[in-house]
């Protein structure tokens, strides 16, 4: 067969190992011949590909980013975009497409799947929050960074008796902020799926001041809505053609409550981008591979309108329409961890 790829959205460790293999067991095993399109669904209106080979894909597993760039392009908003999808594939005699990418991208894929375009999913995102998966891969190396982030941030926050909020991704979901505040033992923990409620953060932090340790660290995911203010949008930035603002800034405005609030001198920081760069984890770079595998299996026995998925140890397939029909959040039981760690106010 001959099959595409593309990588759509934000960016993540491990979409170069999913790349990888699906390539190497599609070449090897079935006898395959791979194109990649370029940033996402722009290349495939673009018909801007490079060739995939054994030869220019060695390696690949081991680095970050993604080899085949990426877009937020949204076709369903292009007008005649599924045509011209459908017009360039058949004019480089695409049997079939794999598309890496999270719900936006996904929901693309849905949409060509259920309009004859041949096409599976594989999702991506660091945020975790894709439902009917039990992890993404790129989460698990984001977590690592921002709990090296957070590591640091301990040392430099006792040694001028500060409060220092850390800011981390997480839109709809506080996966990364759940797991990287436990790991890195923040003091609080704040994710979207819950209220946040000023008092008892203020409470948690003048515990550790009158309990002899003169600083704190505070992990907000930036999807948090904080009171009266709601979410924190970057006002300069455009919304993207799926329809995001970009959050960025609860840290800051945080801050400035903590400090007005506790009289103790609070800073911020915001780790952006730097928890979606750099090289993989190994636990990404296997699961990557993994879901590789299983992309291009699902290719062969023709499921198309389906996601590779995380089930337990095992790697399976869903509908992508079950899978973009909600946002996988933190529940009850996680909400349970972050209480249980907390002082007690
Ligand atoms: O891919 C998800 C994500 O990392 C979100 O956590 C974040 O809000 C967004 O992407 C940032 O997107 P961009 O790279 O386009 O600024």
């Amino acid at each position: 067969m001959r099959v595409a790829l593309l990588t759509g959205g934000g960016d993540c460790p491990g979409l170069n190992a999913v790349i990888y293999a699906a390539v190497r067991k599609g070449i090897n095993h079935y006898g395959d011949e791979f194109i990649g399109f370029l940033n996402g669904w722009r290349g495939v209106l673009d018909n801007n590909f490079i060739p995939l080979t054994l030869e220019s894909t060695d390696g690949i597993q081991l680095r970050g980013g993604t080899i085949l760039h990426s877009s937020r392009t949204n076709v369903k908003k292009v007008p005649g975009g599924i045509e011209k999808v459908q017009e360039v594939l058949k004019l480089n005699k695409i049997d079939a497409l794999i598309a890496l990418g999270g719900d936006d991208t996904q929901s693309v894929t849905l949409f060509l799947s259920e309009n004859g375009v041949p096409s599976v999913g594989v999702p991506k995102t660091i945020d975790n929050d894709i439902s009917g998966t039990d992890q993404t891969f790129g989460f698990d190396t984001a977590v690592m960074i921002a709990t090296e982030a957070i590591d640091r941030i301990h040392t430099t926050a006792d040694s001028h008796n500060r409060v220092i909020v850390v800011e981390v991704m997480g839109r709809d979901a506080g996966w990364i902020a759940y797991a990287s505040g436990v790991a890195g033992g923040a003091h609080v923990i704040l994710v979207p799926e819950q209220e946040i409620d000023i008092d008892h953060v203020c409470n948690l932090l003048k515990y550790n001041y009158d309990h002899g340790k003169h600083y704190g660290v505070v992990v907000v995911a930036e999807g948090c809505h904080l009171p009266e203010k709601g979410q924190i949008i970057d006002e300069g930035a455009k919304v993207d053609s799926f329809g995001h603002a970009r959050l960025s800034g609860i840290g800051e405005a945080l801050a400035e409550m903590i400090e007005k609030n506790t009289g103790f001198e609070t800073r911020s920081v915001n780790l952006g981008h730097t928890q979606r760069g750099g090289v993989p984890t190994a636990y990404d770079r296997v699961l990557g591979q993994r879901y590789g595998l299983h992309a291009i299996d699902m290719v062969h026995e023709g499921k198309w309108g389906r996601i590779a998925v995380l089930k337990g140890l095992d790697i399976t397939d869903i509908t992508i329409k079950e899978a973009i029909a909600t946002n996988r959040r933190l529940d009850q039981r996680f909400f349970d961890v972050i209480e249980d760690l907390e002082a007690k106010v």
